[in-house]
């Protein structure tokens, strides 16, 4: 199969050097060209980035010269764009590609919410991706990565929607610094700290995973019918988002083996019989012991991919169940869903239905 061309848009952030990474070897795309700021543009991939990632840096891409954004637009010979850059910049690029005919993979929050643009986390909403069908106002194609916390949160709360339905949640975060971005929060403001606010992150966590758990029917997609109330802090941890969630379930549940039972149960999972290569084998991993999971030892989970959970409570009534969920942000968070979307949308290409 010929591979889609590829660029990474914001490479030398910390999303950027994950897509890099995803992306280096890969079987369905080639990567060929790499953006960063004016700063880092012009000099060669390996002297502009600070490399933090344990993944090798392979010896090809270190070798790619960064270009700003604006000289990849005036670059044709490329399929798709992944960008991974602040939400402003990120508006202004994204309508150029657009303009030109490019397949857009985002990882920014501007325009996640519109409701011609899928916001996919594949396993949950993969037939979100036919809203690209409705996309006529521009030559190419966009499809957006949720938030971090959101794509998170949104995976765990799938196979209880499908199961037992969902009345409420209400969820506390505590987000790991690598959240923030290569520069994010200071030290002298983390370390012995928590900081009981993360600008923006309320309303995307309120409201984002609606979207995802929505149905999509022919007046596009119908946000899922409950309400989210959250909480949201960064706490000094490098990578792994951990969230505490309550969930009022609107059918009972029998017992906390029924609710592992629908977690560990793939009939909720809509790319289940695709074998995308970043797709895991367990998107949810249950922890049965009690101080799990922990973001050092359980971020690791399929590549980052997989999500994991824990301390499952359900009230005497089997109506109110809580839970303890831990993901990687930057891998299913951004940079690994974004390349399992890309993958979503080559295999739907190529046998023709997008
Ligand atoms: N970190 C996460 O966990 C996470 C999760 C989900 C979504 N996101 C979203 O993903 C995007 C990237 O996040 P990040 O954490 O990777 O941020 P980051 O580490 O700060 O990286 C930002 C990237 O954008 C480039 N950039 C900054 N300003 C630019 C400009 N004016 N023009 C062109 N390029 C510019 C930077 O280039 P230089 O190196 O040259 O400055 C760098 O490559 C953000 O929209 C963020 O909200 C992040």
């Amino acid at each position: 199969m010929d591979k889609f061309r590829v660029a990474v848009l914001g490479a030398t952030g910390l999303v950027g050097q994950k897509f890099v990474s995803l992306l280096s070897s890969h079987k369905m795309f080639e990567l060929v060209y790499l953006t960063a700021s004016e700063r880092s543009a012009g000099k060669r991939y390996r002297e502009a980035v600070n490399w933090i990632l344990n993944d090798e840096l392979s010896e090809n891409v270190g070798e790619i010269r960064l270009y700003t954004n604006e000289e990849l637009l005036t670059r044709r010979d490329f399929d798709i764009a992944f960008t991974a850059l602040p939400s402003e910049e990120a508006e202004v690029v994204e309508s150029k590609l657009l303009e030109m005919g490019k397949v857009v993979v985002s990882n920014s929050s501007n325009w996640r919410m519109d409701p011609f643009i899928p916001l996919l986390n594949p396993e949950v909403n993969a037939d979100h991706i036919y809203l690209l069908r409705s996309q006529n106002n521009f030559k190419g194609k966009i499809m957006k990565v949720p938030n971090c916390t959101s794509a998170i949160l949104s995976l765990s709360l799938k196979p209880l929607m499908n199961r037992f339905g969902v009345r409420k949640v209400i969820v506390t975060t505590m987000q790991a610094l690598s959240g923030a971005g290569l520069t994010g929060v200071p030290s002298m403001f983390i370390v012995d700290n928590l900081i009981p606010y993360i600008q923006g992150e309320e309303e995307k966590v309120e409201n984002e995973p609606r979207k995802i758990l929505g149905s999509f029917g022919l007046k596009g997609i119908q946000p899922a019918g409950f309400e989210i109330f959250a909480t949201t802090t960064r706490v000094p941890v490098l990578y792994g988002h951990t969230e505490s969630v309550l969930v009022e379930l609107r059918d009972k549940a029998e017992s906390t083996e029924e609710i592992i039972q629908a977690f560990r149960d793939h009939s909720w999972n809509k790319i289940a019989d695709l074998s995308l290569p970043t797709a895991p084998s367990e998107p949810i991993i249950v922890k049965k012991e009690n101080d799990r999971p922990q973001p050092r030892l359980d971020r690791v989970y399929g590549n980052g991919m997989s999500i994991s959970i824990g301390r499952i409570r359900l009230d005497l009534t089997g109506s109110v169940l809580r839970y303890v969920v831990l993901g990687d942000n930057i891998i299913r968070g951004a940079a690994g869903t974004g390349v399992l979307i890309a993958e979503l949308y080559a295999e739907l290409n190529k046998k023709g239905k997008i």
